[in-house]
């Protein structure tokens, strides 16, 4: 029979038992994050590791504790790709704030539940606070900001996407509405429309200009066919910081389409709304005023523990259109002054991830962050400039929100070499280990791309990196 009381007992000891423990774990880590440049970029488990994990069967009667966390930390976390490394130059990845680190480990601790004001007013405040100050940095009217904290831009944008066709479409009109993106935009939201119900040709992706900025031009254009022929154009999706280029659309000019003929305006803000906070910069999301909503990850630009994104409305009765639902086992905890955030988003129970990014804001403040972002323009300009020294290498995209493209291009190899060449010295940086660089593809050129958003990056990691890819780019054409 289920003895309760024996049970209660190896609850308390396990808490005992594992506070001790995890102090030690984070001690040691948090030891070893100091020095994170003489760390390997990629601790790669060998095939046993991974084939012991595959085939563990879950015991019927618990293991020692100790031997599950040590497991764990040797087997897992110590044996993956350290994306926090200042010579980390892929995604769109950065370091990590020890007041963001603080503010998660005490939200785990505490294990809030912040489905609805009431079970947490304080972190209700906190996240009702920030979702006001981001949509006045972007010039909303204050009176009606509203907005939600959610797992990342994947779940931002495809939740602006539900509010978009609750606002322009008519449930019967949801298989005639088209919505617009460019050829740049990030997939997320064209998973987020398929998600919801969208067909393909419901999604049209819109060309770009040679810096890879959609044309509004052909977006006005296909607006006007589409309505032409029947269909229900409802939402424009703009990029501020693309993922391959770091570019920003014509935002004022997609704005004011938005306005002539009816769309809900999106602003997939993920990787460079950030750039909202600093005075130098700040110009260049000039025209995110007129949009509807835009999405903004703080675990991209801003030193956040992952899982830490925003979207924010201009309007926060669209959100509640849309996500708000009235159960009756809901209704003794409903707040009767505030928004419960189960009714702007998709989400129930969740935790409280506002409370890092406040905790992070509030103990930094926005000047370091901005001169952050600010350095983050540097260090890609300095890559430019780097290559621009040495012979052979081609600049792709030019540096737009710290993010760089280029590629060793010496005469007379065709178009497939180049492609292979940019692949080669790819995979050789990352063997040595010195730096991550992947590659991607722009307007048909297989390109290398560096995203120089570390706070822990130097002027010394950029010049050795470029350093290490002109040599390997000769090795490697030479031998070709
Ligand atoms: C521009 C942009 N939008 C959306 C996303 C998706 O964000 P998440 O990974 O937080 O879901 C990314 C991710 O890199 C991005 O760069």
């Amino acid at each position: 029979m289920f003895d309760w009381l024996e049970f209660d007992k190896s609850i308390k000891k396990g808490f005992e038992e594992q506070a001790a423990q995890l102090n030690s774990y984070l001690s040691k880590r948090i030891e070893k994050n100091a020095h994170i440049r003489d760390l390997p970029i990629f601790e790669e488990p060998g095939k046993e590791t991974i084939d012991r994990i595959l085939s563990m069967d879950i015991p019927a009667k618990g293991r020692d504790p100790v031997e599950v966390g040590n497991e764990l930390v040797n087997d897992v976390f110590e044996q993956a790709m350290l994306t926090q490394h200042p010579r980390f130059f892929s995604f769109v990845a950065s370091a990590v704030s020890p007041y963001s680190l603080a503010g998660s480990i005490l939200t785990d601790v505490y294990n809030l539940h912040v489905g609805g004001w009431e079970q947490a007013p304080g972190a209700g405040a906190i996240e009702e606070n920030l979702v006001k100050w981001m949509g006045r940095l972007a010039g909303y009217p204050e009176t009606n900001i509203g907005g939600v904290f959610l797992s990342g831009a994947s779940m931002a944008n495809m939740s602006a996407m539900v509010t978009a066709r609750d606002s322009r479409l008519a449930p019967e009109d949801f298989a005639k509405g088209v919505a617009y993106l460019s050829d740049q935009a990030h997939s997320s939201n064209q998973k987020g429309l398929r998600i919801i119900g969208f067909r393909q040709d419901q999604i049209v992706k819109i060309p770009t200009d040679d810096d890879f900025r959609m044309r509004a031009d052909l977006l006005e254009e296909a607006i006007c066919r589409d309505r032409q022929n029947g269909k229900i154009p409802f939402a424009i999706i703009g990029s501020l910081g693309s993922t391959n280029t770091g570019s920003i659309d014509p935002l004022t000019e997609l704005g004011q389409i938005a306005q002539k003929y009816g769309l809900w305006f999106h602003i997939d803000g993920a990787f460079g709304a950030s750039i909202l906070i600093s005075p130098i910069y700040s110009n260049l999301a000039k025209g995110i005023e007129l949009s509807d909503s835009f999405s903004w990850d703080t675990h991209k630009w801003l030193m956040q523990i992952y899982s830490c994104s925003t979207l924010i409305v201009k309007d926060r009765k669209n959100l509640l259109n849309s996500f708000a639902e009235h159960p009756e086992y809901l209704a003794d905890v409903r707040s009767s002054e505030h928004n419960d955030s189960w009714d702007l988003g998709p989400e129930m129970s969740r935790p409280a991830r506002a409370i890092k990014l406040w905790y992070t804001l509030q103990a930094t403040g926005t000047d370091l962050l901005a001169e952050l972002i600010e350095y983050s323009f540097f260090n890609a300009n300095l890559v430019k400039k780097e290559l621009s020294k040495r012979p052979n290498w081609e600049i792709v995209s030019n540096p737009s929100c710290g993010t760089v493209n280029f590629r060793y291009a010496p005469a007379g190899l065709s178009d497939e070499a180049l492609d292979e060449l940019t692949g080669r010295i790819s995979k050789e940086i990352i063997n040595r280990g010195f730096a991550f660089i992947v590659t991607t593809t722009l307007k048909g050129k297989r390109t290398l791309r560096m995203c120089t958003i570390n706070a822990n990056t130097t002027e010394k990691d950029i010049l050795q990196t470029i350093s290490q890819l002109d040599e390997i780019a000769k090795y490697e054409t030479a031998n070709l």
